[in-house]
């Protein structure tokens, strides 16, 4: 935390340029219609380029920010974070859509199946094109078993044509893909096996850097190469940026960075309408006195950005439990679902 504290106070000398000039500055480019971060009061040229690094490089994004995450991802003050997200949100073109046209952009969303009937049904079908889902729970809990799984089910519609083929974008940082499990399941849900692995687009990531550079190349996938991308699989999310940032001192650090990620991902899945699968780690919060004291890993820079979580874990007889913990439009539920040879399963 102290580090957050200090860089608080450097970024409040910036804030403390004069206020008045920088106000007026905001009314003269209100009326150009057109306000950009840098006209926001106390945001000079250093911490403007310092959200745009972060991921925050729209009014929008500063307006529906919390000041908790600014101040987490950028380590501006806290009363410069309230007072920028006031003129974002006083400045911001809303757009205001009717219900008929959000609901036709719903329409486009599509389902990816976890393959099991019970799973499916806590997610309302499956995973969601245009948002990301997140699954975390701890080793073994099933995480890149539903990885190799969902591959596999954007294979089940294929037509003639195989250059038009979805395409699955999976961003290992752990080494666990294993081809021949997409072969075995592919094989099991009478897919041709060899095509399912050719719709891969597997990557090994090799630290955090090298991870995030990885995201923002999917979009010359889908722009360069043409490719229909249809799921992006991050497994898992945390590893490298758990491992490289040790100790308080560089948590404001990693939470800068792993704030552009999750902004990356989740235009990505909104502008392509892209399923983004991700999985995370689990720790134990230590103030819990009663039930699971389990929480996924990243802080709420990545629980607001994942629009769906679950929970994994083991259950009785080899089984796992899915626990939906946080979803915009479905109850919060369980159910149980098996690893297979198989693939995901509702039986053993
Ligand atoms: N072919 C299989 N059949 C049954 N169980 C499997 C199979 N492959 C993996 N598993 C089970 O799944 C577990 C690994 O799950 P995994 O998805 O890799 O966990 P994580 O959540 O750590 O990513 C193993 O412990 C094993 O019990
Ligand atoms: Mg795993």
């Amino acid at each position: 935390m102290k580090e957050i504290v200090e860089k608080d106070n450097e970024t409040i000398t910036e804030v403390e340029s004069p206020l008045k000039k920088v106000e007026k500055k905001a009314v003269v480019k209100k009326g150009s219609d057109k306000m950009t971060i840098e006209d926001l009061p106390g945001v000079g040229s250093a911490t403007a380029e310092k959200l745009k690094e972060v991921g925050y490089d729209d009014l929008m994004s500063i307006a529906v920010a919390s000041p908790s995450e600014l101040t987490e991802s950028s380590g501006m003050g806290d009363n410069v974070a309230k007072r920028i997200i006031q003129v974002a949100r006083k400045n911001l073109d809303i757009g205001f859509e009717s219900g008929e046209e959000l609901l036709k952009k719903r329409a486009l969303v599509t389902r990816v199946s976890t393959n099991s009937e019970n799973f499916n049904e806590l997610l309302g079908g499956g995973i969601e094109t245009g948002s990301i889902t997140e699954c975390y729970g701890a080793y073994g809990s099933g995480k890149t078993a539903l990885a190799h799984q969902l591959v596999c089910s954007t294979q089940t519609e294929l037509g003639d044509d195989p250059t038009l083929d979805p395409i699955v974008v999976w961003i290992d940082t752990e080494g666990t893909l294993r081809p021949e499990r997409v072969e075995q399941i592919s094989k099991a849900m009478g897919l041709d096996p060899m095509r399912s692995l050719k719709n891969i687009r597997a990557v090994r990531a090799f630290n955090s850097d090298h991870q995030m550079l990885l995201a923002e190349k999917v979009e010359d996938l889908i722009k360069k190469d043409g490719l229909n991308v249809k799921l992006v699989i991050v497994d898992s999310l945390m590893s490298h940026f758990r491992s490289e940032f040790i100790g308080r001192g560089t948590l404001a650090d990693r939470q800068q960075k792993l704030n552009k990620h999750m902004h990356v991902l989740l235009k990505l899945s909104q502008n392509h309408n892209i399923a983004v699968y991700i999985t995370n780690q689990v720790m134990s919060k230590p103030d819990t006195f009663f039930g699971d004291p389990t929480v996924a890993i990243g802080g709420h820079i990545v629980a607001h950005a994942s629009t769906t979580r679950v929970y994994l874990r083991r259950g009785k007889k080899g089984s796992r439990v899915a626990k939906l913990v946080d979803s915009p439009c479905l109850p919060d539920g369980e159910c149980m679902f098996f690893v297979t040879d198989a693939g995901i399963r509702d039986d053993a």
